[in-house]
């Protein structure tokens, strides 16, 4: 038994439709029962359009569902966002912050990474906030540079906000861009580094509760990949992208991180 409640967590990203989806809400519904979800958090996060979906599906399952994204700013003139108080509004309890696919197409800077974890934390949505370094940066040794950076605006952004999220709500995910989608998988070994640096990193940040955060690894985890990854002390779970939407490599994964 880890001393972190181990979380798996499932990006949809921009896939999925309403029949897909509830293929796989109903195959999550029925292997995920509540034993097991007392060993492990599981968190879907499909498009915007089907939260509404998956709140219906998996309200009454202790099942969690959240965004993939959420705005910067409170309000106003941002046609497309939606905020931290909408995702409230709808029973939404968490939301993916500074994927790596939003800090390189989209432009995210550190900064508005952390205004996202402020809004989030305003209005009590969890945040899993995303760090790692590209294919380019970590051969140039410069891995713990970058990394250092996305968790200091991460852990400034926590400490600034008027109503701290509890520890059991803030995630980050270490999720190197070269293993995302790759099919390229961290090392258990250089998972371990990483997450090992960002938690001290958090620590020395003056994070109070940088021993009890979830640290997630994210690129590439498989059902058959998983259980090495998360034997790593400092790896508490993952973050999932394309195995998360076949139920049977999602449960996998899952049974994977409660064992
Ligand atoms: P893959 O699992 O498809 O590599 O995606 C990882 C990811 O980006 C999850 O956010």
């Amino acid at each position: 038994m880890k001393a972190r409640k181990p979380v798996v967590a499932g990006n949809w990203k921009m896939n999925g439709d309403i029949v897909a989806n509830e293929h796989l809400f109903t195959a999550l519904r029925a292997a995920l029962g509540r034993p097991l979800l007392g060993r492990i958090d599981v968190v879907v996060c499909p498009p915007y359009p089907y939260l509404g979906q998956a709140a219906a599906w998996l309200g009454d399952t202790g099942i969690e569902w959240g965004a993939q994204d959420v705005a910067a700013v409170a309000n106003g003139a941002f046609t497309g966002d939606v905020s931290a108080a909408m995702l409230a509004d709808l029973g939404c309890r968490w939301s993916i912050v500074g994927h790596s696919e939003r800090r390189q197409m989209a432009g995210e800077s550190d900064e508005q990474v952390a205004a996202k974890i402020s809004m989030c934390a305003a209005h009590g949505v969890g945040v899993i906030a995303c760090i790692g370094e590209t294919l380019d940066e970590r051969e140039a040794g410069a891995t713990e540079a970058v990394l250092g950076r996305q968790v200091d605006a991460i852990a400034a952004a926590l400490a600034a906000a008027a109503q701290p999220l509890p520890p059991e709500r803030v995630v980050l995910a270490y999720e190197p861009v070269w293993a995302i989608g790759t099919g390229r998988t961290a090392s258990p070994e250089i998972a371990q580094a990483a997450h090992r640096f960002v938690r001290e990193r958090l620590a020395a940040c003056g994070y109070g509760a940088a021993a009890a955060t979830r640290i997630l690894y994210g690129g590439s985890v498989k059902a058959a990949n998983a259980a090495s990854l998360f034997a790593m002390h400092d790896v508490d779970g993952g973050l999932i992208g394309g195995a998360s939407l076949v139920a049977d490599d999602f449960l996998g994964i899952c049974r994977a991180a409660a064992a």
